[in-house]
């Protein structure tokens, strides 16, 4: 494979973008009635409208021949075959298995993991089960009415996001809480309303390592003990620790050894595999949370529409391939118009956690600076600033940016057609409001209003001729600015999964097309062991090392001084 930027495909790239760079999107419509109907793909319910992009039939065929260049397609059979394309790790990438049929086999190194898989459902389907028929019962006797799942990053992001967009699959009587951040505000103002008797911790973490969870988990068993030890409500079981424990937390994890030497009791422990990424585990046992929330069939159905998107992902040609699609756009923004932030913008409340959580999918995969040789990468930039919150709130807070800032922004609007609420309670109008914001803002990105269209309005509200001058420049829009448009039925189980998966697989596609290992995170490292050094400085009185800067030395010093 020839350096990216030494390639035909880059070089023909660069040339069509400068023919393109001045060209309106208003003008490619006008020229192209057909566009709209052409420039869009359909998986299932699940549409996909790119026409308001910067980009023509022939652009599309040149992105679809970098694909080929960079050799997508072996790629993506590698990443199905079980390849350890995670190489720096030398790890297998296949969380695609947790959602597979468990009649069709999965190999990795060798081995069907289809069984294995199957044998975890198995265990998170009797244990949400239990929790949610009220069999599972905690150390005085009674059934569980919260679960707090204490997990930091791919442990927290997924189960929150989903457990938020599926809140109307959730009963009232059974609420399910996330902690993650080591701020104790964060499990102090999480568990100040529970009671130990009725609340079950899940502890949630690949590694079982992390600082931040086993700090909160740590802290949750002393209150889970002695929030027992003064309960008014006698124990049904003995008083050992070990016994309490066992009714109140489960674990989910890789590291069965550190899940025992926390104390959690094996029996309550979920395990998972090295080839399932931490932010790509939802699917996987760090779902617990999602299955008691919801129930075990509509997490089947969510495998099911992630399942959906890995085969359509694996055999439809680039143009019929919405994760290729929407990969190569971004890489048309990024690497030649250069945009270096992509917003996701969902039209639902449920999704708001939506973008948060492909901020880490996104970022923690491809925010990469060498290719998979280790060679730096200097002449080409790799993985955007991935950014976003839920319509309509948006536009009364960063839209100015999008329509009227220097920069370039490319956009997903994601929208139901349909709404899970609706009368009695709240009025059937909310959500047509809502779908009719989504679209006016991306034809107001594409469209824009030009001086002449400012200034007849201007000089229509009846103001002079010199305040329409001095007012004209604020009131253009430059538009031409791209957006795409997925639209959804309505947000089920189903639905969201196949969502998930589609923008999983634009990051891989991404990835490829970089020559970077989409799959490590090592970047989080350095912060870790600093933070494991300076945390004895801040707690101690002992000598402030000379290692530090005089700025991390003067901060350290500042904070025991104000904490003594
Ligand atoms: O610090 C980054 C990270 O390693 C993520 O990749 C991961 O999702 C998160 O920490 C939590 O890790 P664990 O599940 O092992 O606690």
């Amino acid at each position: 494979m020839s350096h990216l930027t030494d390639s035909p495909a880059w070089r023909a790239l660069v040339a069509h973008q400068r023919e393109l760079a001045d060209v309106h999107m208003r003008t490619l419509f006008a020229h192209d009635p057909d566009r709209g109907a052409r420039l869009r793909v359909q998986w299932g319910a699940l549409l996909l409208d790119f026409a308001k992009n910067r980009v023509t039939d022939e652009t599309m065929t040149l992105l679809y021949q970098l694909a080929d260049a960079r050799e997508l397609r072996a790629r993506i059979d590698g990443l199905f075959a079980g390849e350890h394309i995670n190489h720096t790790e030398d790890r297998a990438v296949m969380h695609m298995a947790l959602r597979n049929p468990v009649d069709q086999p999965a190999f990795v190194d060798g081995e069907d993991v289809m069984p294995a898989v199957r044998a975890e459902l198995d265990h998170m389907a009797r244990l949400s089960g239990r929790v949610r028929d009220g069999s599972w019962r905690g150390a005085t006797g009674e059934r569980i009415t919260d679960v707090v799942n204490i997990g930091i990053g791919g442990s927290d992001l997924g189960p929150v996001m989903v457990c938020e967009a599926l809140k109307p699959y959730q009963r009232p009587d059974l609420r399910v809480h996330f902690v993650s951040n080591v701020d104790g505000a964060h499990l102090g103002a999480t568990i100040a309303h529970l009671d130990p008797a009725t609340t079950l911790f899940i502890v949630a973490s690949k590694t079982f390592t992390t600082r931040e969870t086993l700090t909160n988990a740590h802290s949750a068993r002393r209150w889970l003990l002695r929030g027992l030890s003064q309960h008014p409500a006698q124990l049904t079981v003995e008083a050992a620790d070990a016994t309490l424990v066992a009714r109140h937390f489960v674990a989910l994890s890789t590291n069965a050894a550190g899940v025992a030497a926390f104390g959690i009791d094996p029996a309550n422990m979920l395990r998972f595999w090295d080839w399932v990424g931490g932010r790509y585990s939802l699917w996987s046992s760090i779902g617990l949370s999602i299955a008691i929330a919801v129930g075990m069939p509509q997490f089947e159905q969510l495998l099911a529409g992630g399942h959906d998107a890995d085969t359509r992902f694996r055999s439809l040609p680039w143009h019929q391939n919405l994760p290729v699609i929407l990969a190569m756009l971004g890489v048309w923004y990024h690497n030649f118009f250069h945009a270096e932030s992509h917003a996701i913008l969902p039209y639902d409340q449920s999704l708001h956690r939506f973008p948060a959580y492909f901020q880490q999918g996104d970022m923690e995969s491809n925010g990469k600076r060498v290719d998979h040789d280790g060679e730096p990468i200097t002449d080409y930039s790799t993985g955007p600033v991935v950014w976003g919150e839920p319509g309509t709130n948006g536009q009364h807070a960063f839209f100015q940016l999008l329509h009227q800032g220097t920069h370039l922004v490319p956009t997903d609007f994601l929208a139901p057609v349909e709404s899970h609420y609706g009368e009695p309670d709240v009025g059937a109008d909310h959500h047509a409001i809502l779908l009719a914001n989504c679209l006016a803002q991306t034809e107001a990105l594409m469209r824009g209003k030009t001086s002449a269209e400012a200034q007849a309005e201007l000089l229509a509200s009846g103001l002079s001729a010199t305040d329409v001058a001095a007012l004209l420049p604020h009131k253009v829009f430059p538009g031409n600015r791209p957006s795409n448009t997925l639209l959804f039925p309505k947000l089920t189980p189903f639905e969201l999964g196949r969502l998930i998966a589609v923008y999983e697989h634009k990051i891989f596609v991404q990835g490829s097309i970089w020559g970077v290992n989409s799959f490590d995170q090592w970047g989080v490292e350095l912060g870790k062991q600093l933070a494991n050094a300076i945390l004895p400085e801040i707690q101690g009185d002992e000598v402030v090392s000379v290692m530090h800067d005089s700025s991390t030395a003067g901060l350290i010093a500042w904070i025991r001084g104000q904490r003594r």
